[in-house]
């Protein structure tokens, strides 16, 4: 992550349907990366090439998905090395779609973060309760210290973690910003008890939940939070314009 800058990270999720719509969404948003804000775009696979190529040096290019294994018999999967080589930067791991409907486990996303590390990749952790009222602490706790298993101290200021409420993702609900903050000062503090407050007391963390052109500045603008995880306001140019004008309006940094 550049230093001094929120980040704002377009997950399309299995969006859009065609080459065509994915080429014109990255040609509005190219260039479009504002002070103080770094931007990635995470597209489908089947795009990343193209995004690349058409997104500008500015804007950097994340995966939604890898596999832990370098290369081999292991159908339909793509690995850390294969990303790195196509010019990604980060790679989202962990997101709840992927832990909830597709079956992946702890012990998945924790092969997956060390291949991603290894190879050059910064991953961006997602973490986040089921339920409005669940049981945050433990949740957070078991799925950071799972995820961070084997991650060495030297690493560990290599990840971005993002904290996505499972409740609040897609459904217009967001969580609210002082809510946020005080997850995303308990996450620094579990990845505290495991590396020590110095290396983790500046540990990126971004929100991810129903943010909007409406409310990306109230969540960013809080120092505790280092940028936006955004799903469906980044399918659209005029929404996503809207997330970033709010980015840059709630800034406080
Ligand atoms: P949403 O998705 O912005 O559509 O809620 C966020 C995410 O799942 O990363």
């Amino acid at each position: 992550m550049e230093k001094n800058k929120k980040l704002i990270v377009a997950n399309w999720k299995m969006n859009p349907q065609t080459a065509e719509e994915a080429l014109r969404l990255v040609k509005n948003i190219a260039g479009r990366a504002a002070r103080g804000v770094e931007l990635a775009i995470a597209p489908p696979f089947v795009y990343l090439d193209m995004v690349k190529k058409n997104c500008g040096r500015e804007i950097k290019l994340a995966a939604q998905n890898v596999h832990w294994e370098e290369r081999g018999a292991f159908t339909g999967e793509i690995s850390a090395p294969m990303l790195k080589n196509i010019g990604c930067d980060y790679v989202i791991i962990g997101h709840s779609e992927r832990r909830y409907k597709m079956g992946e486990t702890g012990e998945m996303i924790n092969l997956k973060i060390k291949s991603a590390l290894r190879h050059g990749l910064v991953p961006i952790l997602a973490v986040g309760e089921r339920e409005k009222n669940g049981d945050i602490k433990k949740t957070l706790a078991e799925q950071l210290t799972g995820a961070l298993e084997g991650v060495g101290a030297s690493e560990i200021g290599r990840l971005v973690i993002a904290y996505e409420p499972v409740w609040a993702i897609g459904t217009g609900v967001s969580d609210t910003p002082d809510h946020a903050l005080s997850a995303a000062l308990l996450i620094r503090k579990i990845a505290g008890g495991i590396y020590g407050k110095e290396l983790t007391e500046n540990l990126p963390v971004l929100y991810g939940g129903s943010v909007s052109g409406k409310n990306t500045g109230e969540f960013i603008g809080q120092k505790g939070i280092d940028g936006a995880l955004v799903g469906g306001a980044s399918l659209e140019a005029e929404n996503f314009e809207a997330v970033l004008a709010s980015a840059v309006s709630g800034d406080a940094e």
